[in-house]
């Protein structure tokens, strides 16, 4: 049996700056908590069902675009190229692309070693001409990948807007970094595009409850980091759409007074009040194109969907 190579090994369990962030988000007026911290390997499953909800269209539809776009998209991409994931999460979205763009290596890196680690090898199994490579990291603040992945020509892959999490400077910084790792290759990326409040509410607090899931289950990723003894059935998921910053907004609202404890801290919240734990921008494609320009990005392929929900960005 072929086996990936695995580059790092995570810094998630027991790692200080990822917990002194937590505590410092925590005791911050308004209580904040990064939404990585979301994806530990339970997260990363309630994830992948949440894209298997119909309200959930951003996967479906980027999906829908990665289809019927593939041989322009792999024309602009070139063939036979190193292919870099950033959040690859279940790999999906990588793999629909293998067959057309024949990437020589393949290079998944996620916050949770975890997960890869469970998906990576059946993939591994079934393109053993394709040379695997998983790493844990947490790029969100600094991007510093081994040499033995950027040295050859390659592309990143940062779909599923992902990008959405960031705020506008933040997202600025990491293009910023992703432009200064490629050498002839380029960057491509899927956002989440504005549209109308009711198809958002729909997918950012469905029905079945998956994604409240999701969201509380950042308190108990939180607890396993810090020690802490938040009880999960004292928060419920809120979400707010905020225009005028262009994103959705997700919360927990604690349903009671409540004290959360860990080590030598303490942390009170009252009824009502709110724990800020994802940001998900949206974009136009004016908007995009701006950013990455910011970012030093001087080209663009744009793809999108007849609704135009959602795009699909090739920059170099
Ligand atoms: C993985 C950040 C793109 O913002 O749509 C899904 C995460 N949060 N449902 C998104 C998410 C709630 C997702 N991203």
């Amino acid at each position: 049996m072929l086996e990936p190579t695995y580059l790092t090994e995570t810094q998630f369990l027991n790692n200080l700056d990822l917990r002194k962030e937590i505590e410092q988000g925590l005791l911050s007026e308004t209580a904040l908590i990064s939404p990585k911290f979301l994806y530990d390997n339970l997260g990363s499953h309630l994830f992948t069902a949440i894209t298997l909800l119909p309200e959930y269209y951003p996967t479906k539809t980027e999906k829908s675009i990665f289809e019927k776009n593939k041989l322009d998209i792999a024309q602009a991409l070139g063939l036979k190229k190193g292919l870099i994931d950033l959040g690859a999460g279940n790999c999906q979205k990588a793999e629909s692309l293998f067959h057309s763009l024949q990437p020589s290596s393949y290079t998944a890196i996620d916050f949770s070693i975890d997960y890869l680690k469970e998906i990576l090898p059946q993939l591994q199994n079934k393109y053993p001409e394709i040379e695997m490579f998983g790493i844990g990291m947490d790029f969100s603040k600094n991007l510093k990948l081994p040499n033995s992945v950027t040295t050859s020509s390659h592309n990143f892959f940062y779909p599923g807007s992902s990008i959405g999490n960031f705020t506008k400077t933040d997202a600025q910084q990491l293009l910023t970094q992703i432009k200064a790792e490629l050498r002839e290759g380029g960057l491509l990326i899927g956002v989440d595009l504005m549209k109308e409040d009711s198809i958002l509410f729909n997918a950012y607090d469905d029905p079945l409850k998956l994604t409240a899931a999701f969201n509380l289950n950042i308190l108990r990723v939180v607890n396993s980091l810090i020690g802490s003894d938040f009880n999960v059935a004292e928060f419920k998921h809120y979400i707010k759409i905020n225009h005028s910053l262009q994103r959705v907004e997700l919360y927990l609202e604690a349903l009671k007074d409540t004290t959360v404890t860990w080590a030598d801290h303490i942390r009170t919240f009252k009824c009502g009040e709110l724990i800020h734990t994802e940001n998900s921008h949206k974009y136009t494609p004016e908007s995009i194109k701006n950013l990455l320009t910011s970012a030093g990005f001087q080209s663009f392929h744009l793809w999108t969907d007849p609704k135009n929900y959602f795009a699909l960005i090739y920059a170099t």
